[in-house]
């Protein structure tokens, strides 16, 4: 049942590109806009909201966090993202205008299901993203939208993480479609550029064989950093968090910007240093990366660069060079952590760890 493949985190990190073009069908119409039958909240209602939060915990706090950048430029609604177990203990603000959106592959996460009754209480509409139909936080939300990524058995979440990424994304375009944003040919050409994100999905994982080798060149490293900026900072926390939970290693990410204000006195000689570049002349951060990127090699780190094709300007200062299809900032995290999945599972595979039930934890956490 796992398909040919060792391990299921294995099996569902190759099963990524049927699992976004699954999220993605059936949710445009003829004429290419989205079509979200399933938010049984009125336009009207919709256009009333003037406060999103996001409540997640984990990787799906990570797909919120990505979703907060691609929401609020697109919608230009105030959205916060909290963690599930921090959220109704800060009292939070939210009132019948806000619009709570839960994330959860499990369904079943009790941090999360708490905040949601909690948001209940003071009449928010909520809206589930979720991997499994009829689990108890669609039945308690308002609405849901279901990822339909197909079961996931690794404990370590992946095609979960990249659905939930792209649900998000639908929910956000569709509200901007809703309200009538100004950006109309904005939305509209990233709806269609939506579409091409399981074949560029497809060419990350056909170049496999170089994240392989290179997880054999550093499986023996004990500590590793992540570095992104914008939408890049999530894919470097979730890059993180995929090598802490299976590979057992210490692992950072940090938004790139911030390291000099502290934790670069942390890197030194050989330390492995991934790094996730915007596009360039697409994107104002991206000659800053580049800098973030000289930094931490000038003090000896070894630098694992995530850039685009035809990115050249990098090519001094990276040691290593892993290439993704061109796509916009927004959408650059469904390419980014491909790569990433594969070197948490392949290094804790070397290490002989158990990949689909890594020590200490549970697929799904039912207490809070
Ligand atoms: O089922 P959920 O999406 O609610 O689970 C949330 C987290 O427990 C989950 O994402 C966890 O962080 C994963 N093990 C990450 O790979």
């Amino acid at each position: 049942e796992k398909g040919g493949f060792d391990w299921f985190m294995r099996k569902e990190i190759y099963e990524q590109p049927q699992a976004v073009a699954d999220t993605l069908l059936g949710r445009y119409d003829a004429e290419g806009k989205l079509t979200l039958d399933e938010i049984r909240i009125s336009p009207e209602e919709l256009r009333r909201i003037n406060k999103i939060v996001i409540v997640a915990c984990g990787t799906a706090y990570h797909a919120g966090l990505v979703a907060k950048y691609a929401i609020e430029h697109w919608t230009r609604i105030p959205c916060e993202v909290d963690i599930a177990s921090e959220f109704r203990y800060r009292d939070p603000i939210i009132d019948p205008n806000t619009l709570v959106v839960t994330i959860s592959q499990s369904g079943e996460t009790a941090d999360t299901l708490m905040a949601i009754r909690h948001a209940r209480e003071q009449h928010a509409k909520v809206i589930a993203i979720c991997n499994v139909n009829g689990a108890t936080i669609p039945r308690e939300s308002d609405a849901v939208i279901y990822t339909h990524a197909g079961p996931e058995r690794g404990v370590a979440s992946t095609k979960g993480y990249l659905t939930q990424v792209v649900a998000c994304y639908l929910l956000g375009l569709y509200l901007a479609q809703v309200r009538g944003m100004k950006y109309g040919d904005e939305i509209k050409a990233i709806t269609d550029e939506l579409q091409k994100m399981p074949a560029a999905i497809q060419t990350m994982l056909d170049n496999d064989q170089q994240i392989l080798d290179l997880s054999k060149d550093l499986m023996d490293d004990r500590s590793f950093f992540f570095l992104g900026r914008h939408v890049g900072y999530p894919s470097a926390l979730e890059g993180a968090l995929k090598l802490k939970e299976i590979a057992y290693k210490h692992a950072e990410g940090f938004p790139a910007g911030e390291l000099k204000h502290g934790s670069i006195a942390l890197i030194e000689q050989d330390i492995p240093v991934f790094v996730m570049v915007p596009p360039q002349g697409r994107d104002q951060l991206h000659d800053k990366v580049v800098s973030n990127i000289q930094e931490v090699r000038a003090r000896g780190a070894k630098t694992i660069v995530l850039v685009e094709e035809g990115d050249d300007s990098v090519n001094p200062y990276a040691d290593v060079i892993i290439r993704h299809p061109k796509a916009s900032t927004l959408l650059q995290p469904l390419l980014a952590i491909v790569p990433l999945q594969l070197f948490a599972c392949e290094v804790a595979t070397l290490l002989g760890n158990d990949v689909d039930q890594p020590r200490n934890l549970a697929k799904s956490v039912t207490v809070e």
